[in-house]
């Protein structure tokens, strides 16, 4: 689908900004000219995932769509059960609502804002044990999503029996950089569940993109099949949530995939609650059919190449400009590091977000901030949580810009970069929600 793009003058941006309280998601998208303000439901559909839509059966229950979707998640995953839902957060919520008490701990590798919201909605507390390497943005280690064996084990050990109802293993590792996970850490996470008789779960947006860099990185895997490299990923957990925005290049879409039937069975009745019949659950039967065929679309050697060649792309041209990002290149996304490249923001008043303000500022570019607004308060002591690092993300959308819009992208940023020293002051709160935030946060100036 080719889009229009619309530009605007600095003065015109400055107005909508302020109208919109400096909060980046509560622009109007003709008020944005390239829009990386995520990579969720933002590709472009392929030729063949538009006549699948043409294609798609509505039948209530049973429908054949339902079954292209089953027969498409059980050969690339080899999951046996799955529970369409409409998107990412509501195959969390399925789950979750059959797995998830009070007082249990969830570990995992930097745990999604959805994902940490309906933990902690449950009173439930999700446990970071994301690797030290992570949060030192010059480090080029090959696997910087993987989770730290130690600090889980410990935590395995030292918490009461029954109140680590599943480890989450979130593929690429979103809020460290998309960063990928290595499948020797898949392996040992899988055999530390066992070995303390809890599940493992994947939270499996970007899984293709995590598989990709298993090829490209790890010893043994060098020149693999990448469909091989996934079953073998999936082969490891016990479930998958998925939001299908990512990987299987949907608009909207999700599913939870499960290997043991009483859960599935359990998890069909919060499915039937909140999204729909266990066989359509929140989607038609042409958005079932197009995520099908996206599953195949996004797991092809071809198109990750190209895909996660283009964020290399824009991450060495700013690199060369000696900006400061997230090293190496994550798989969806740059991530740049708004606390060395604007030092002089102190921390309360949100470095990145003052970043992502004054990238749009400068060239009508969208970005988010990963940082303080994102990570919410405490739930107990109502303190802001400083994360280790304050980051804007560049989530570059699927098949949707070319390599000149990343230049100009990275332009933009060098501009900014060349002029960093006289930005100095951030924001303050204006109107917060108690949970996420940063959706609907409004701010002012300081
Ligand atoms: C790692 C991860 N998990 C879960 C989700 C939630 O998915 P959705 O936006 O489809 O609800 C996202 C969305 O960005 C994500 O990046």
């Amino acid at each position: 689908m080719v889009e229009t793009l619309t530009r605007s003058t600095r003065s015109e941006r400055e107005e909508w900004i302020n109208q919109a309280g400096f909060n980046l998601f509560s622009l109007r998208s003709d008020q944005v000219f390239i829009d990386l303000l995520t990579d969720s439901g933002t590709g472009a559909m392929s030729d063949r995932q538009w006549s699948e839509m043409m294609l798609g059966d509505e039948s209530y229950a049973g429908a054949s769509s339902y079954y292209k979707m089953k027969s498409a998640i059980q050969e690339i995953t080899g999951f046996e059960y799955f529970l369409p839902t409409h998107q990412g957060r509501a195959a969390e919520n399925v789950l979750f609502s059959a797995l998830v008490s009070e007082g249990d701990i969830i570990p995992g590798n930097s745990h999604f804002d959805t994902t940490k919201g309906h933990i902690e909605f449950r009173k439930a507390s999700a446990i970071d044990c994301t690797v030290d390497e992570a949060f030192d943005t010059n480090s080029v280690a090959p696997f910087k999503g993987n989770v730290d064996l130690n600090k889980l084990e410990d935590l395995l050990k030292s918490t009461p029996p029954g109140k680590i109802p599943f480890i989450l293993l979130t593929l690429t590792n979103n809020n460290a950089g998309g960063q990928p996970v290595s499948m020797e850490n898949i392996r040992s996470t899988s055999m530390l569940a066992k070995k303390h008789n809890t599940l493992l779960i994947i939270d499996s947006a970007r899984f293709a993109e995590n598989a990709w860099f298993i090829r490209e990185r790890e010893q043994g895997y060098e020149k693999g099949d990448i469909r091989k490299i996934i079953r073998e990923i999936f082969s490891y957990a016990d479930g998958m949530t998925m939001s299908s925005k990512k990987d299987a290049i949907v608009n909207m879409g999700g599913f939870v995939a499960l290997r043991d039937e009483k859960l599935f069975r359990e998890a069909s009745v919060y499915n039937i609650m909140f999204e729909g019949f266990i066989t359509y659950g929140g989607l038609s039967g042409r958005d079932m059919n197009a995520l099908a065929q996206g599953l195949y679309e996004g797991t092809s050697s071809d198109y990750l190449n190209a895909r996660i060649g283009q964020v290399a792309f824009l991450g060495d041209k700013l690199s060369g400009y000696g900006i400061p990002i997230q090293q190496p290149a994550g798989g969806h996304a740059i991530f740049v590091d708004a606390l060395q490249f604007l030092p002089h923001v102190p921390r309360e008043e949100f470095p990145a977000q003052k970043l992502a303000v004054e990238l749009y500022l400068e060239g009508g570019i969208r970005s988010v901030e990963i940082g303080t607004l994102l990570a919410d308060r405490d739930p107990v002591t109502r303190e802001n949580r400083y994360p280790a690092l304050e980051f804007v993300r560049l989530a570059i959308p699927r098949r949707v810009y070319t390599n000149n819009h990343m230049e100009y992208v990275a332009v933009a940023l060098k501009n900014l970069f060349d002029r960093r020293e006289t930005i100095k002051r951030g924001f303050a709160i204006r109107y917060e929600a108690p949970i996420m935030r940063h959706f609907t946060i409004e701010l002012e100036a300081l």
